[in-house]
């Protein structure tokens, strides 16, 4: 399938073949960056970041430029008309009349998805809140390609603010649809969120597992309490071992450490950011002497703060500016091949684990919404064009993810829209862990938030009802 004229909003809407096919062409636009100066000449990229950024806006702008093409830019909510109520949506229309290609970083989870829906040209999500990243994960996947080391296999811990990093997010998938081991080091309370975890394990096959035997100091100063997931490539590798340890899973190396900051910006205003800080766990060379880490990448997709020591700049495990500078090829291939200047061959894709599971789509005014605050559903409130829209991804527990950010959420009540024999007395609701409820059609569902909301809406309780 040719990538000409799509949308990159989320890692899933690269294949693993398509992935490898776009490293190729950075491969070749960093070997004659000279020779691509034509390539989109006569084409206009909108550079729209509504959250500060260095490296992705400027590599971006900086690969545009190299192709010949030319770049417009907006760089302030403030100064745009979405200051002035102006939808999403509408800004999107305008702007893909202006531009043959769109790049956007916004605050809101989703804000990329409605871009890209309403555009009607291609659109790159440069970063939507704390969802996702995914050419980060591209600068990433290739960085470790680089280094001689394959994905599939690879032995790479994440560390740091795994709940609201996006960066994460976006490469926890694709690292999972590669074949790589991945541990999990958050700092306290930045847990990786648990709708991240049940979609690894449940689509993507993995194993997740927690560790134990926390013997040695170090072990636990590194892994205090840790889940670690295990790939579809040895799915019973750790099945056999009645207890994981921590000490067992570092005996064997770790090829790559992901060090991301904690993300103050999008903290609870509740939360306590000193203490988050306090407990915030900083990689230093102390730290990294260890044999298990004589061969491991050191990652960070930056800005850097206090997490990792300057004194690690010089060390020749560091990766992180050279992740920064693979940002201009790789977006020099990725623009590109999105407005049909390069046409790449997309390699055979014998062992993709990426997820075809097509779940039921669940659109209809019952009262649900996203459960993530700063989800784009829930933010376009002046405006009341978007209307929530889940996958329905199980039935026992019936769980909903949202289109926009992928939040979870597990409705308590539901009905049926074919009511028995149509009669208003038998507009009925049901628990949604009820046997009934399990019999109605996905596409007959209806859910409720509560049961005042059923009410609301004429329906009575069924006798399968929980108290
Ligand atoms: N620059 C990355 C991002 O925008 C990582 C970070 O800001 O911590 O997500
Ligand atoms: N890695 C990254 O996205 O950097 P910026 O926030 O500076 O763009």
């Amino acid at each position: 399938m040719s990538l000409t004229n799509r949308s990159l909003v989320t890692i899933d809407d690269l294949s693993d073949g398509e992935i490898e096919a776009l490293f190729s062409l950075a491969d070749e636009m960093a070997e004659s960056p000279a020779d691509q100066a034509g390539l989109c000449q006569g084409k206009i990229m909108a550079s729209l970041f509504f959250e500060p950024s260095t490296r992705t806006r400027l590599s971006f702008e900086a690969g545009m430029l190299r192709l010949g093409g030319r770049v417009i830019t907006a760089v302030d909510i403030g100064a745009s008309s979405l200051a002035k109520g102006e939808s999403i949506a509408d800004m999107a229309r305008v702007v893909g009349s202006y531009a043959d290609i769109i790049v956007i970083r916004h605050p809101w989870e989703g804000a990329a998805r409605v871009v890209a829906d309403y555009a009607g040209v291609p659109v790159i999500n440069a970063g939507d809140g704390s969802h996702e990243h995914p050419t980060q994960t591209l600068c990433d996947l290739y960085t470790i390609r680089k280094e001689g080391r394959a994905i599939k296999g690879l032995r790479i811990a994440l560390w740091g603010d795994l709940k609201h990093g996006r960066t994460v997010h976006s490469l926890i998938y694709a690292l999972a649809r590669f074949g790589a081991t991945i541990l999990f080091r958050p700092g306290p309370g930045l847990e990786m969120p648990k709708h991240v975890l049940t979609r690894l394990s449940t689509e993507y096959k993995g194993e997740l597992k927690t560790c134990r035997n926390l013997n040695q100091e170090l072990d636990r100063k590194l892994f205090p309490v840790d889940a670690i997931y295990v790939t579809p490539s040895s799915p019973h590798q750790l099945a056999m071992l009645p207890d994981i340890s921590v000490g067992v899973e570092l005996k064997a190396g770790i090829d790559a450490l992901y060090v991301t900051r904690l993300q103050k910006e999008r903290q609870a205003p509740t939360a306590e950011v000193q203490e988050l800080e306090k407990g915030y766990p900083v990689v230093d060379k102390k730290l990294l002497k260890g044999k298990e880490f004589a061969k491991t990448l050191v990652m960070h997709p930056l800005p850097r703060v206090d997490e990792l020591t300057h004194e690690m700049d010089a060390d020749p495990r560091s990766m992180y500016f050279k992740q920064a500078a693979y940002g201009v090829p790789i977006r020099m291939a990725l623009l590109a091949v999105l407005l049909g200047a390069k046409e790449v061959t997309i390699p055979k894709e014998e062992d993709s684990f990426i997820p075809k599971i097509d779940h039921p789509v669940y659109k209809r005014d019952s009262g649900v919404k996203c459960p993530n605050t700063n989800c784009v559903s829930n933010q376009e409130t002046e405006v009341r064009y978007i209307k929530p829209e889940f996958r329905i991804v199980s039935r026992q527990p019936l769980t909903l993810r949202c289109i926009y950010c992928d939040h979870e959420m597990h409705p308590q009540y539901v009905a049926s829209s074919e009511w028995h024999q149509r009669k208003l007395e038998n507009k009925k609701y049901h628990s949604a862990d009820s046997h009934f409820a399990h019999k109605i059609k996905p596409e007959n569902l209806i859910v409720f938030a509560s049961e005042d909301e059923a009410r609301a809406q004429q329906f009575k309780p069924s006798s399968h009802i929980r108290p």
